[in-house]
């Protein structure tokens, strides 16, 4: 006969006052014996990913869930203390939605949660509270969310009429932390290598989105037509959230690095200019020379 039953009680009612004590437990023991691993002190992940703030029971390979608990917890600078997740005896609730643990997992030591399409507003500190009876553990992770930006590289005429200017924008979006650097190059010909460019050059305060994420555009303002033929400028984008910089590349239309169009045009003008004031001159150098030539021959 099970002692519950000796007492009185139901099976649910034996339940129920099992997931009190794991409560009572999560909430008042002293952290000591259990231990957790998160997965340092900061965690990096990217944003609108499905992602796992790990925290796991090293030397657990099988654990019974039935008398195991688990609280995460979440903060950041500003706000208090609030509850994310909560495993107790069997019954789960998620107050973060989409939050989970995964049982099979839980079974070998592994309390890991995951969250779903992580937002900017959640980053913070998370607190991982297990209970495996008697016991109890207690880790922290800061878990910081970062977005790459989107970038793109193009030519833009700065009003229709204007044939003596030309901007090569760079523009980058949807990026996070707002800390960005983009820097202009040129690739000289004569030392083939790219040369950084320090003038004409405007940068906008970066401008944010409603996710949180921030856009940036930069101008490299050219007077046309430029000295070099065929010239490449490159835009270096430099963000947190790459390993590297990144590197685009545009070339202006060979038609606008050359003086050529403007002379071509102005020759195929002077063709009947030159013509009209040659065909008179023409006439007269040609009446002129047939009177030295009969005046010629009478001298002979
Ligand atoms: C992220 O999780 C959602 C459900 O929570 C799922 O529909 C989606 O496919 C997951 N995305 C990836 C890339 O795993
Ligand atoms: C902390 O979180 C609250 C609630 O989501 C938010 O309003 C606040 O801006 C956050 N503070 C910081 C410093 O991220
Ligand atoms: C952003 O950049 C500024 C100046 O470049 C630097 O002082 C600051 O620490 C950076 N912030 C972060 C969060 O990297
Ligand atoms: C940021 O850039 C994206 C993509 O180009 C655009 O859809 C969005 O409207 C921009 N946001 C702002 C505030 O300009
Ligand atoms: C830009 O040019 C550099 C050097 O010529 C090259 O290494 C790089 O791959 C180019 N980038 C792109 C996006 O074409």
């Amino acid at each position: 006969m099970a002692p519950w039953s000796a007492l009185g009680m139901s099976w649910a009612m034996a339940m129920a006052l099992a997931r009190l004590l794991l409560a009572l437990w999560l909430a008042l023991a002293a952290a000591g014996g259990l231990e957790v691993e998160m997965a340092g002190r900061r965690q990096t992940v990217s944003l609108n990913k499905n992602i796992t703030i790990i925290c796991k029971v090293p030397g657990a390979p099988n654990l019974d869930i039935r008398t195991m608990g688990i609280r995460w917890f979440w903060k950041n600078q500003t706000s208090d203390l609030e509850k994310v997740f909560e495993f107790i005896g069997d019954h789960q609730e998620a107050i973060r939605p989409g939050a989970t643990v995964s049982l099979w997992r839980l079974k070998r030591g592994d309390a890991s949660l995951q969250l779903p399409a992580i937002q900017l507003r959640e980053a913070g500190e998370y607190r991982c509270v297990v209970v495996v009876t008697p016991q109890k553990a207690e880790g922290r992770v800061w878990l910081e969310v970062i977005a790459s930006p989107d970038s793109k590289l193009f030519w833009e005429q700065p009003t229709v009429n204007n044939k003596e200017e030309k901007h090569a924008v760079c523009k980058s979006s949807g990026f996070y932390p707002p800390n960005i650097s983009i820097r202009w190059k040129k690739w000289i010909q004569k030392s083939a290598q790219y040369q950084e460019i320090s003038e004409n050059i405007f940068t906008e305060r970066p401008v944010k989105n409603e996710d949180g994420t921030f856009n940036i555009t930069s101008y490299l303002k050219l007077k046309l037509p430029v000295e070099d033929t065929g010239a490449t400028y490159q835009c270096v984008i430099w963000h947190k959230s790459w390993p590297t910089s990144q590197k685009l590349n545009l070339t202006l239309p060979r038609g606008e690095s050359e003086k050529t169009p403007y002379l071509l045009y102005l020759w195929i003008l002077s063709i009947p200019v030159v013509g009209l004031i040659l065909l008179p001159l023409y006439f007269v150098w040609k009446g002129r020379y047939r009177d030295r030539w009969t005046s010629g021959n009478e001298t002979y």
